[in-house]
């Protein structure tokens, strides 16, 4: 019997040894070739910085702790505007933005975020999983962003302080914010009301102070930046998706060898995939919080919302004069 102890109290030490030994392989083998900084304005639960945290995770594991993403979020790294100007000389690796600032750099990006381009989420992904989308992500090479996945945002809808929007003249004159972007000013613009650029850290405060008397957002991002408190009507004009992208800086893409390469776009796509999954929930769970906090949520009649639609369409000669081969390709898209 109490050989049996030895034995296996022996067994248990060189059990121990063994891990321990191993952890130390284990933790010799972790030292990081790379650092990444990934920049993202959402808070650390928003759906995009999970796909965020889930895209440093997966590269961390597929290079064997050789490749490490600090993912920093809550705009800690600056604006889309100054992420973007970074990203570009690459003193920030990686970050998520909305196409629209983007399309100050990449003029034909404002393609994608038309007004009412995309009859569903289902015709968006449609364009973006399929060859248009393929292309839009080659034609980025050479822009100082290299393009590795689309993420989800939903649709767009405003809000406001003052009153519900039932018709098209109800805009007229409200101060709406608007993304850095001269398609979105001229898009506000042409509703009658008056569009103030302002960046997405700042729109609470103005919300506040009555600088502004609304803006216009998807449902995660009025919910998670608490602008339902202090801007209680949401009109549901849906009246664009907008895509957003993963990027890499062009300089760091240049440091990088080819089966590092294949990694992160890998990684990229699986977490769109998880992003894709979570909006969702992210999604209905937004909805109920604002509705419960007693916000006013308006549906637009169809005429209506065809009116907005009418409005918005001189964008199109516009902003895709270039283009519209690749618009009426979309819109066949829908059926
Ligand atoms: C969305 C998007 C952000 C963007 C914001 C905005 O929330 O996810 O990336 O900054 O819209 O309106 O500026």
């Amino acid at each position: 019997m109490k050989k049996t102890y030895i034995v296996s109290g022996i067994f248990i030490i060189f059990f121990l040894i063994l891990t321990v030994a191993c952890n130390k392989v284990g933790k010799k083998e972790y030292s990081p070739e790379y650092v990444f900084t990934y920049a993202e304005n959402h808070s650390n639960d928003y759906p995009t910085t999970m796909g965020a945290f889930e895209f440093a995770r997966l590269v961390e594991e597929k290079t064997n702790g050789r490749i490490i993403i600090l993912v920093e979020a809550n705009g800690k790294l600056g604006d889309e505007e100054s992420v973007l100007e970074q990203l570009e000389m690459g003193g920030i690796d990686f970050t998520r933005v909305s196409i629209s600032p983007l399309s100050g750099y990449v003029k034909k990006l404002n393609v994608l975020q038309m007004p009412y381009i995309y009859e569903s989420n289902e015709h968006m992904w449609k364009v973006l999983n399929g060859e248009i989308g393929k292309a839009f992500i080659e034609d980025m090479k050479g822009s100082g962003f290299i393009a590795l996945s689309w993420y989800e945002a939903g649709a767009r809808n405003f809000y406001n302080s003052k009153k519900e929007i039932h018709r098209l003249e109800d805009m007229k004159d409200l101060r709406i914010r608007v993304q850095q972007s001269e398609l979105m000013k001229d898009m506000v613009r042409l509703l009658g009301a008056v569009a103030v650029p302002m960046s997405f850290g700042d729109v609470y405060s103005a919300l506040e102070t009555n600088i502004i008397d609304g803006a216009e957002n998807n449902w995660p991002s009025y919910e998670s930046t608490n602008h339902y408190e202090v801007s209680k009507y949401y009109t549901l004009d849906e009246h664009s998706r907008i895509p957003e992208l993963q990027l890499c800086s062009e300089v760091t893409w240049n440091k990088l060898s080819d089966d590092d390469k294949a990694i992160i776009l890998e990684c990229a796509i699986s977490s769109s995939e998880y992003e894709k999954k979570i909006w969702k929930e992210r999604e209905e769970l937004s909805k109920s919080k604002v509705k419960e906090a007693g916000c006013v949520i308006t549906e637009l009649s169809i005429r209506e919302k065809n009116r907005f639609r009418q409005a918005m369409e001189p964008l199109y000669n516009e902003y895709c004069y270039e283009y519209m081969d690749i618009v009426k390709e979309i819109i066949s898209m829908s059926e």
